[in-house]
């Protein structure tokens, strides 16, 4: 039977005319979907000129026939700016690092920019954790949804490059599109949404040397139209590693909140991230307990299974307020239903009226001084 993998191999010969490598190795073939005998896949064209685009879909037609794959479907779609200058901006990017390997101010380059601006009106909030799966991308994601719910305009930045996870998380199908050069963020539940995972497909790992990072989230700024907004959400990557310092150089004003769970470790491990928060000069607006307790819906009796305190605890060591603790327990959300997002939980619930109470705090905090 034949697989993706068939596929691929039998695209392998195909090569970007300027860089030499497999248009397969780039990730220009994608979406590869097998039904029976009928192949359909998509090729993303780095050329606009209809000329080549018409040579490579031939190309791709002789190499599947000789592969014994008459019955196939091809759609061709033109590489974004965005995707284009990932491919193409490789020697650019290696300008940028030092002779010791490091890369010298990932984050320079978007002074003056009109959201990261002092006088934009955008409040930056960054939401960080000691470390990972304590469910900060699900806090994030809840929180944008609840200021949204409350008439703001709120983006919010996936910035967990290496482990992004936001669009599957709000159920999002669809890219963003891309008009005269500039990259439309995708909205859902009225926040408007970047992430990597937008521009990966098939789930394969992202393997990037730094550089690429700080340089990634500059076009998240840079070549995005978020139109304007009151509130701009980040979703940092777990810990206190580069990316999280890039996001903080770049963005000065930015406040942050730190999601951690009860327990005693994960909240001295958080408690990491919080000092990182506060040797770079930004504001802790507060912690989030997450997973705090689970509730038995018949008897409503509170069970702590990860143990208690480490929220309070962490916000005393950080000086600052425990916003919530957010209880155990998925959204009760279904496949079939039209806006089906795995992560966010609808306006009704115990859980949606806690992300709801946060939102209202953090506007007084950020619009009431
Ligand atoms: N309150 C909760 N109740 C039940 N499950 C939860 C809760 N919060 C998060 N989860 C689940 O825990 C897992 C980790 O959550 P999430 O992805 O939000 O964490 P994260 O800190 O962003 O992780 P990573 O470090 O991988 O980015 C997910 O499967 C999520 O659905
Ligand atoms: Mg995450």
């Amino acid at each position: 039977m034949l697989t993706r993998e068939n596929i691929q191999e039998l695209l392998r010969p195909l090569t970007d005319t300027e860089s030499g490598k497999s248009l397969v190795e780039l990730q220009l073939i994608r979406d590869i979907m097998i039904k029976e005998d009928r192949i359909s896949l998509s090729v993303i064209c780095l050329s606009t000129e209809e000329q080549s685009r018409m040579e490579l879909e031939q190309r791709v037609r002789e190499l599947l026939e000789a592969g014994g794959v008459g019955n196939v479907h091809i759609r061709l779609r033109d590489a974004t700016d965005f995707e284009r200058s990932q491919i193409r901006g490789d020697s650019e990017q290696e300008a940028e690092e030092g002779s010791d390997g490091k890369l010298k101010g990932h984050a320079a380059g978007l002074e003056g920019h009109e959201l990261i601006n002092e006088n934009s009106g955008v409040h930056f909030i960054a939401v960080a954790s000691g470390k990972g799966g304590v469910g900060k991308s699900t806090v994030t994601v809840n929180l944008a949804v609840a200021l949204a719910r409350m008439g703001k305009k709120v983006g919010l930045i996936d910035a967990d490059i290496y482990g992004f996870s936001i669009p599957d998380m709000m159920g999002m199908e669809e890219g963003p599109i891309v008009e005269e050069g500039t990259i439309i963020p995708v909205e859902r539940f009225g926040v408007k949404v970047m992430s990597m995972g937008f521009f990966i497909r098939e789930n394969s790992p992202v393997i990037w040397r730094g550089p690429m990072l700080g340089k990634m989230l500059r076009q998240f700024f840079s070549d995005v139209g978020w139109g304007e907004l009151d509130y701009m959400l980040l979703d940092l990557p777990p810990g206190t590693g580069d990316v999280a310092l890039d996001v903080h150089q770049m963005l000065p004003q930015s406040k942050e909140i730190i999601v951690t769970t009860p327990h005693a470790t994960a909240a001295f491990v958080a408690a990491r991230a919080g000092s990182m928060a506060l040797q770079t000069d930004h504001e802790i607006m507060g912690v989030i307990e997450n997973m705090s307790y689970y509730e038995c819906s018949s008897c409503g009796q509170k069970d702590y299974v990860f143990g208690r305190g480490g929220g309070a605890r962490l916000a005393e060591t950080l000086h600052t307020e425990l916003l919530a603790q957010i209880p155990l327990g998925a959204p009760d959300n279904h496949i079939s239903e039209p806006d089906f997002s795995p992560s966010v939980y609808k306006a009704e619930t115990q859980t949606a009226q806690l992300f709801a109470d946060i939102a209202s705090k953090l506007i007084s905090k950020c619009e009431e001084k």
